[in-house]
């Protein structure tokens, strides 16, 4: 289980939800079912319009991911991931702050997903 708190200049107070780590649900799908008016479009990793900041909360130490092509190329043309972010998610797969909804697989982390609510900003 995680608890992923969702917080928007479009909410009146931040939402937290418990989602069931390693189901294959993306954070997006999290959200809709949930409600929370997190923007998407082509919910496949192109458009970037899910993009959003993830902040961990949890004492333990994050879990690794490798990123997809799909996601690194979307970000980059985003202008949202620094060198040294690459560099992390290639050599230690540890990723970015920022992070597309659509593509993001929920794990048992406890994490605070931040957006803006315009598609693409953050
Ligand atoms: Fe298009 Fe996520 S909805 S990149």
């Amino acid at each position: 289980m995680a608890n992923v708190t969702f917080n928007s200049p479009l909410m009146e107070k931040d939402v937290t939800v418990y989602a069931i780590a390693g189901d294959t649900h993306t954070l997006l799908k999290v959200a809709q079912k949930n409600k929370i008016p997190l923007p998407f479009e082509c919910e496949d990793g192109e458009c970037g319009s899910c993009v959003m900041e993830v902040v961990y909360l949890s004492d333990k130490p994050r879990l690794g991911q490798a990123l997809t092509e799909k996601e690194r190329a979307t970000l980059l043309a985003a202008g949202k991931l620094s060198k040294h972010d690459i560099h992390e998610a290639e050599v230690n797969d540890m990723p970015p702050s920022y992070r597309l909804a659509c593509q993001y697989i929920v794990r048992d982390e406890d994490i605070l997903v931040k957006f803006s609510g315009e598609p693409g900003v953050t």
